[in-house]
């Protein structure tokens, strides 16, 4: 008897008969709330932050911060903290200066200094580090340094920055002689004042943003570890942009980039504040080097809301000129904003979208003007783009509070004036006032969306009969367009590196793939929807497909993720990417299928002969032969990267309606209902979006009702804990509805449009507007953020406005 072996069947034969077409939904692709991946880790408790990660031989720092705002350092005696045992380095400003290391450049090309030399400038600024073998022995020894300090005058606001005999904070900067750190003007002065000189009417505003915090859960820390075997320098960091920080230690520090790996492992939040180099990075970085072990420091949560970077801090006010019949003919808007000792954060002066010139954008206004001035404080560094592109929240909320006062100064309905002023959907591409082009939109259909769903004319006359009994109620409404996706590379760039982004997809033999991207999310869900785009280009289903981010050793290069930049940039690098994978796997579909390559079709995870459906290969059997039966003459392998380089901005938008209750014997004010419309594009995976919205319009929530740090008159900062910064809890946090509108981006490879940052964007302007809509009997134009009740209520029995930040209680 003779047996007959079975034939080894070559990989990726075709098949003959057609398969049922895939579902994408089912697949996990575009448009399916695809359940976030990464959190079966974090819920767990498994998720591998900065501060779960342990070294061999690995030593702790802290770091020794001043506790006056303004005052020369005479000298700093260390004696005392080297005794103690245990402890390895003690590391001061005169050391780090003799590396060339006390001072570094700040990514808006000022200087900040790394540790204290001449002078402290803030309230927590960084004086010395201890290196030891616990982070106990470490603080005991900072506590052991003594710093003789001659106190100096201190400057906590604006106003006083510009007195003519303030003090000079930046004495360090030659031809520094006040405390302006940057004024610039954006617009059509002319055309806005011959605007001004036609209106029938002129409404005005002054406002003032308060200066809050990031604060994400997990504050900052490094470990720096220099190996001098192999001369290389890996750094685990809290960064939201990896390879900025790698660019930025070769660049400045003079380290060979190829020995410079730095990790970004998973991050508690960012919100911006991870996007700053800070001090305590950049001397673990040293101690590491001096000591040839690795250096861990780990930030303390008063540390992180006392030291690092700080948003908005910004005086606003401007006027608008108004026709009879609504139209607003041009807008002026000056700015003062507050950036502390140091202006650490991307520098707003020095972009297109930078400062307050993204407003208004989504109005059709032919003239608008800006003048903008940045003054320095005994302050922390401020600036930086808490959930925001720049200065674009302090743009949004001036904008919407703008908008409010001009309806009621003509005495119309706000919905109506936004109505008649807002961008119609045929006149795109719009040119803004400032300049940008603007390309879609539906934004009438977004804010009748949102009055319909909270039943505006219903709540109005409720409204009118509640006042008749003493209640007060009130509706606000916040109406926003903003940049999001910086680059392009022609305009957009960080200390001249290009703003572009990347992706890079291989797929293994067996179907499965990894994907990464120069993106770093730090809870947006990048894990979860990148591998969609991969599932809808390429029929690979997402649960097959592995995303990583975050170390400059095996991503490709990328700007980071801030300013909601990764959809519009990174997301669409991902797509290009998939797409050169199915260009080379359709070649191979043809080699397999035994046909041209123009007589291959693709559908969803399939190509087949056009003329034979039945006949086909899968993405699957395609990746097996490019691995095991390519046709001759082609690369084997299958994967691509891509770099992504924007045409233009992404502008979604959204209308937000708010309705409280404001009690008038206490101040206290509820919202009744939220809803939010928000248009951003093509959504990958919509209950992320989600996410997205309710988180933004909480932290709208926060600023609005209980944020702010201030400061006292000697510059000692009021809030550098979570008893005096409150976060709002699920308790205080408000329902949310939310709606969607659909207008594809033109130019973005998905259509979609950023989404990240626009609820906290204009979310602010919905709850004000809905109090002052409420204290409107009363003739109050104005109450500053936060609305706390004590200054709801001062504003309810004086009938006057309360501005400025909340002064700071000493009775305690
Ligand atoms: O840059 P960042 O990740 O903070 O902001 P984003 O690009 O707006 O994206 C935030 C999250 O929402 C990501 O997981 C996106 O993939 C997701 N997203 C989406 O599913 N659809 C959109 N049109 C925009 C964002």
């Amino acid at each position: 008897m003779t047996t007959t072996a079975e034939p080894t069947p070559t990989p990726g034969t075709p098949g003959t008969t057609r398969p049922d077409p895939l579902d994408e939904i089912k697949i996990g692709g575009m448009g399916a709330s695809r359940r976030r991946v990464e959190d079966n880790r974090f819920i767990r408790g498994k998720g591998h932050y900065i501060d779960d990660i342990v070294l061999p031989g690995m030593l702790h720092m802290e770091i020794l911060r001043s506790p006056l705002a303004h005052a020369r350092i005479r000298s700093i005696d260390t004696s005392k903290a080297w005794d103690i045992p245990g402890v390895r380095l003690v590391l001061t400003g005169e050391m780090m200066a003799a590396r060339n290391l006390a001072w570094m450049p700040t990514l808006s090309y000022d200087t900040q200094a790394v540790l204290a030399t001449d002078k402290v400038r803030f309230q927590g600024q960084e004086v010395a580090a201890v290196i030891a073998d616990d982070p106990y022995i470490a603080k005991d020894a900072c506590e052991a340094i003594v710093v003789d300090y001659e106190p100096l005058p201190v400057v906590v606001n604006p106003e006083q920055a510009q007195a003519p005999d303030a003090p000079l904070i930046r004495d360090d900067k030659t031809n520094q002689h006040d405390n302006t750190c940057f004024t610039w003007e954006v617009g059509d002065k002319t055309g806005t004042d011959r605007a001004f000189d036609q209106a029938d009417l002129v409404s005005r505003i002054t406002l003032h943003y308060p200066r809050s915090h990031p604060s994400p859960l997990e504050c900052c820390g490094s470990i720096a570890d220099f190996d001098r075997s192999t001369q290389k320098l890996t750094v685990y960091m809290t960064s939201q942009a990896p390879h900025i920080v790698r660019a930025a230690v070769a660049l400045i520090a003079e380290l060979p980039e190829h020995m410079i790996r730095i990790i970004s492992p998973d991050l508690g939040g960012g919100f911006g504040n991870k996007v700053p180099v800070y001090p305590g990075y950049v001397v673990s970085i040293l101690a590491s080097i001096l000591l040839e072990r690795p250096v861990k420091w780990i930030e303390d949560r008063t540390g992180n809301l006392s030291s690092t970077g700080f948003g908005r801090d910004v005086y606003l006010d401007g006027e608008m000129a108004l026709r009879r019949d609504g139209r607003i003919l041009g807008v002026r808007m000056r700015s003062t904003s507050d950036h502390g000792a140091f202006f650490a954060d991307a520098q707003p002066s020095k972009f297109k979208i930078g400062l307050m010139h993204s407003a208004f954008a989504a109005y059709d206004i032919p003239y608008a003007h800006l003048q903008a001035t940045g003054v320095y404080t005994n302050k922390a560094p401020g600036g930086v783009a808490y959930r925001c592109s720049f200065r674009v929240t302090e743009a949004m909320f001036f904008q919407e509070r703008m908008v409010q006062a001009a309806a009621d100064d003509l005495g119309m309905d706000q919905a109506e004036f936004r109505r008649i002023n807002l961008v119609k959907d045929d006149d795109f591409p719009h040119r803004t006032p400032y300049g940008f082009l603007t390309d879609s939109g539906q934004y009438e259909k977004c804010l009748q969306t949102a009055l319909d769903a909270i039943g505006y004319d219903d709540f109005r006359r409720q409204q009118q009969e509640a006042r008749t009994r003493g209640r007060l109620l009130g509706i606000g409404i916040s109406t926003m367009t903003e940049p999001l996706g910086a680059g392009n590379s022609r305009e957009y760039d960080i200390l001249g590196i290009k703003m572009f982004d990347s992706a890079e997809l291989r797929v293994h033999m067996t179907g499965k793939a990894i994907l990464r991207t120069g993106a770093r999310t730090q809870g947006q869900g990048h894990e979860t929807t990148w591998a969609q785009i991969v599932a809808h280009e390429l029929g690979l289903p997402a649960d097959d497909v592995v995303v990583e981010e975050g170390d400059t050793d095996t991503a490709p290069f990328g700007m980071g993720t801030y300013a909601s930049r990764s959809t519009p940039v990174a997301g669409a690098a991902v797509a290009m990417a998939a797409r050169k994978v199915r260009a080379k796997a359709r070649k191979i579909a043809a080699y397999l299928l035994e046909v041209a390559e123009e007589d291959v079709e693709w559908e969803l995870g399939r190509f087949h002969v056009r003329s034979a459906p039945e006949r086909g290969v899968t993405i699957q059997e395609c990746a097996m032969a490019a691995y095991a039966n390519m046709p001759d003459g082609l690369e084997p392998g299958l994967e691509a990267n891509a770099y992504y380089d924007p045409p233009n901005l992404t502008w979604p938008f959204a209308a937000y309606v708010c309705t409280v209750e404001v009690d008038p014997l206490t101040g206290v004010w509820d919202v009744l209902r939220f809803v939010a419309v928000d248009d951003c594009g093509v959504r990958i995976n919509p209950m992320v979006v989600e996410g997205q919205i309710m988180g933004g319009l909480t932290e709208a929530y926060a600023m609005a009702s209980m944020q702010f740090i201030t400061f006292d008159a000697d510059g000692n900062c009021i809030g550098s804990n979570f008893m005096d910064y409150l976060l709002p809890t699920a308790w205080e946090t408000p329902g949310y509805e939310l709606h969607e509108v659909v207008t594809p981006c033109p130019h973005h490879p998905l259509g979609a449009k950023g989404i990240g940052e626009c609820a906290t964007v204009g979310g602010p302007a919905a709850y004000v507007n809905a109090v002052m809509d409420a204290l409107k009997p009363y003739g109050v134009r104005n109450v500053d953020m936060p609305l706390l009740p004590d200054r709801v209520h001062e504003a309810i029995i004086t009938g006057h406005d309360v501005s400025g930040a909340p002064p700071v209680r000493t009775d305690r």
